[in-house]
């Protein structure tokens, strides 16, 4: 039985005390929902403050980006080390680091693997264009995302996959539940195919416009066992609602 996730990414909004504030407003009602594994990803400067507010916490953060290298001359970079006590979860290979800051399937492998080297665990993310849809292209877009960021990764129990088609990231426009479990369902087999039928349990989210108004829709698809949540994670009220939802429509509430 695979623990739904819902994790919410901040992206580039927050100051630390706005993130501060928002996690006091959200601790309560977050803490209440079991049974749903929830996570924060605020901006890097928030990670130190937070880590201390949820340390005997069911909420646990993760970090948006990461360097592959541990130490050294690189100039504002983070490392895995210095991530390895302040949070769980890394977000890699999003769609915004992969088109706004150049990365591509041979870092984001170098990343992965360094996060895993550090004990911390991935939320990789993958996902087509609006072209490469049109084109018929989804599954070898994400076929080969996966493959890429995967190769000489050892399959890690809390491994995640963010299925996060990019036409549907901040527009208000989701996929649907229907086609995202399609592909779900494709990043599910191909996780087999490298893993074997233990790779089935690694657990798959979906991302792109998540609301508390569409979010049952997605996660009482087979395939899909979670959200990865952007805009709507900022939400104090409808980001516990979306994790509540999940749970009731997973018959854990
Ligand atoms: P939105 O939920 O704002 O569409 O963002 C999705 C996303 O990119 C999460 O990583």
């Amino acid at each position: 039985m695979r623990i739904p996730i819902v994790a919410g990414n901040w992206k580039m909004n927050t100051s630390v005390a706005e993130a501060i504030s928002k996690v006091e407003s959200m601790k309560g009602p977050l803490e209440k929902i079991e049974g749903v594994d929830k996570v924060i990803c605020p901006p890097f400067v928030s990670l130190f403050p937070l880590s201390n507010l949820l340390s005997s916490s069911s909420i646990k953060l993760g970090a948006q980006n990461v360097y592959f290298e541990e130490k050294g001359a690189f100039t504002g970079e983070i490392s895995p080390l210095m991530l390895k006590d302040l949070c769980t979860y890394v977000i890699l290979g999003h769609s915004e680091r992969r088109g706004y800051f150049g990365e591509d399937d041979e870092l984001i492998n170098l990343k992965v693997r360094a996060v895993v080297k550090a004990g911390l665990l991935p939320i990789l993310c993958v996902g087509e264009s609006g072209e490469e849809k049109k084109e018929g292209r989804t599954e070898e877009v994400v076929g080969r995302q996966l493959r890429m960021a995967l190769r000489e990764v050892s399959l890690q129990p809390g491994l995640v996959i963010a299925y996060e088609p990019i036409w549907a990231i901040g527009k208000g426009i989701a996929a649907s539940p229907e086609k995202a479990d399609d592909i779900c369902g494709f990043i599910r087999r191909v996780l087999q195919e490298l893993y074997g039928d233990e790779g089935k349990e690694t657990r798959i989210q979906y991302g792109g416009s998540v609301t508390e108004d569409n979010i049952s829709s997605f996660v009482r698809e087979e395939n899909i066992d979670g959200a990865l949540v952007g805009g709507a994670s900022l939400e104090v009220e409808e980001f516990p609602h979306i994790v509540q939802k999940v749970a009731e429509a997973k018959g854990l509430k």
